[in-house]
């Protein structure tokens, strides 16, 4: 029969490899929250590169944009989280920082004007 601390040694060892793959998660979530991936994921559905298939003179290109007052991450964030007309909110379906981090792509690929 094993002894209390070969056990106890056994025990340790498995809570130890159990947390390398914490300390691997920073990584990670920083691939969850790209803003482009996300992009694709939730908006690529109506604004393909930057347009809007359902009111087109709504769409992501700087003109549009600086028009409609959207020119900094915050009132981008806001629309998403609230959603506007024909575009629903996105307050429960992404976090905070997913908002943030797909805001901050739209307003940059718009100073772009989406020129890849
Ligand atoms: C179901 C289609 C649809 C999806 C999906 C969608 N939108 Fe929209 N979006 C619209 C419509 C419609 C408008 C115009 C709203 C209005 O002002 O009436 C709009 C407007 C906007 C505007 C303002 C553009 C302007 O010139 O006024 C921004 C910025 C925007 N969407 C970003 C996003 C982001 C970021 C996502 C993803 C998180 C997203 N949208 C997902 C349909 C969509």
């Amino acid at each position: 029969m094993m002894s209390k601390k070969v056990v106890q040694i056994i025990l340790v060892f498995m809570v130890v490899l159990f947390l390398i793959p914490l300390f691997a998660m920073p990584g990670l979530t920083d691939e969850m929250v790209d803003g482009a991936q996300l992009f694709e994921a939730n908006c690529a559905g109506c604004h393909v590169n930057g347009g809007n298939i359902i009111r087109r003179g709504k769409n992501l290109k700087r003109r549009a944009m600086e028009k409609h007052g959207y020119t900094s991450v915050e009132t981008i964030a806001d629309l998403v989280t609230y959603g506007k007309g024909n575009m629903s909110a996105y307050g429960d379906r992404l976090t905070a920082p997913e908002i943030q981090a797909v805001s901050e792509y739209v307003l940059q690929q718009s100073q772009k004007n989406w020129q890849s």
